[in-house]
């Protein structure tokens, strides 16, 4: 983690323990561990996409915000690669994850527990618990939140796949700050584009990079759950012309970003089509953004 940090005095340098941020993270990962029957088809569809990333050439993977691991089949994917790493911030539900499979492949996977991928969680707690954040907090907080954090060591890997953690990374923004801050959107936007940056910094030249992602809810798309399958494409691309998606994760402005990668990288940008994940009483459309050679 890189808080405290000394380049500031404007961000707050003390931040509550445990942080209670995360604690929201932890309850949701408690929630959802015992529901791996429900992610089935959530699951199915993250691994098409991880799978088919994977090859001969591309050995290893990296999984961020693997958490429980409830859309991950982790015996599929160790006959796929030899090395596996899941990061995330919740140790406890990366440890029962792994709990779940036999010794033999449970060896073979690293866990890279307690890791804050946007390394600014401290603050953003220290910051929920002010009374009013000012423009410049908010603006120091962000250049910082733009660098994916320099003092998390995770390596590289062929395959690096983010399984919808950044809208939680973006939640945690929210939770801080509130969404009716003037300043919040451009945090939000800084924390996309330092998470998008760190896909691509931890990944090899000749790897994979994916973004998998949920960009919009059943609460502002009632017609989600119930659209029929030949319709869903058509359903959330009105959508996001219509603006109706998270702040943040717009997926035309996530291809164009990441498209601005492969550029750099000279490798090419692939979408997947958009599919739905049920989540208790909610539907969530999440896409995926693949950037390889
Ligand atoms: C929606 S879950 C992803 C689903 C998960 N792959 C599963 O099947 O359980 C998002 C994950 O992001 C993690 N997370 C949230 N904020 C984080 C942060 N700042 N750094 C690392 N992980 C974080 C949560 O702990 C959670 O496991």
């Amino acid at each position: 983690m890189r808080f405290p940090h000394t380049r500031t005095r404007l961000v707050p340098s003390m931040s509550p323990s445990p942080s209670p941020i995360a604690n929201v993270h932890y309850k949701r990962n408690e929630g959802t561990f015992g529901d791996r029957a429900g992610f089935a088809e959530h699951r199915r569809h993250v691994m098409g996409v991880i799978a088919g990333a994977a090859n001969s050439t591309r050995p290893s993977l990296c999984v961020l915000g693997a958490g429980n691991g409830n859309d991950l089949d982790l015996d599929i994917l160790a006959n796929h690669f030899d090395e596996i790493c899941l990061v995330d911030l919740d140790t406890a539900a990366l440890q029962q994850c792994v709990s779940r499979l036999p010794q033999a492949i449970a060896r073979r996977i690293t866990l890279k527990a307690g890791v804050d991928l946007s390394g600014i969680l401290p603050t953003l707690d220290a910051l929920q618990a002010q009374r009013s954040i000012s423009h410049d907090q908010i603006s120091e907080l962000s250049e910082l939140a733009r660098e994916f954090p320099p003092q998390i060591e995770l390596g590289r890997w062929d395959v690096v796949v983010s399984t919808c953690l950044v809208s939680q990374l973006i939640d945690s923004v929210v939770m801080a700050v509130g969404a009716e801050h003037p300043g919040c959107s451009d945090l939000i936007l800084s924390v996309r584009d330092g998470h998008l940056g760190g896909i691509a910094a931890l990944t090899k030249d000749r790897g994979a990079s994916i973004l998998i992602t949920d960009f919009v809810s059943s609460d502002t798309l009632p017609q989600l759950p119930q659209v029929p399958e030949a319709e869903l494409q058509s359903l959330v691309h009105h959508a996001v012309s219509n603006r109706n998606f998270f702040t943040g994760l717009n997926p035309a402005v996530l291809l164009e970003r990441m498209h601005d990668w492969s550029l750099r990288r000279n490798v090419a940008v692939k979408t997947h089509p958009a599919w739905r994940w049920t989540l208790g009483p909610r539907c969530f459309a999440v896409c995926a953004i693949e950037i390889a050679p």
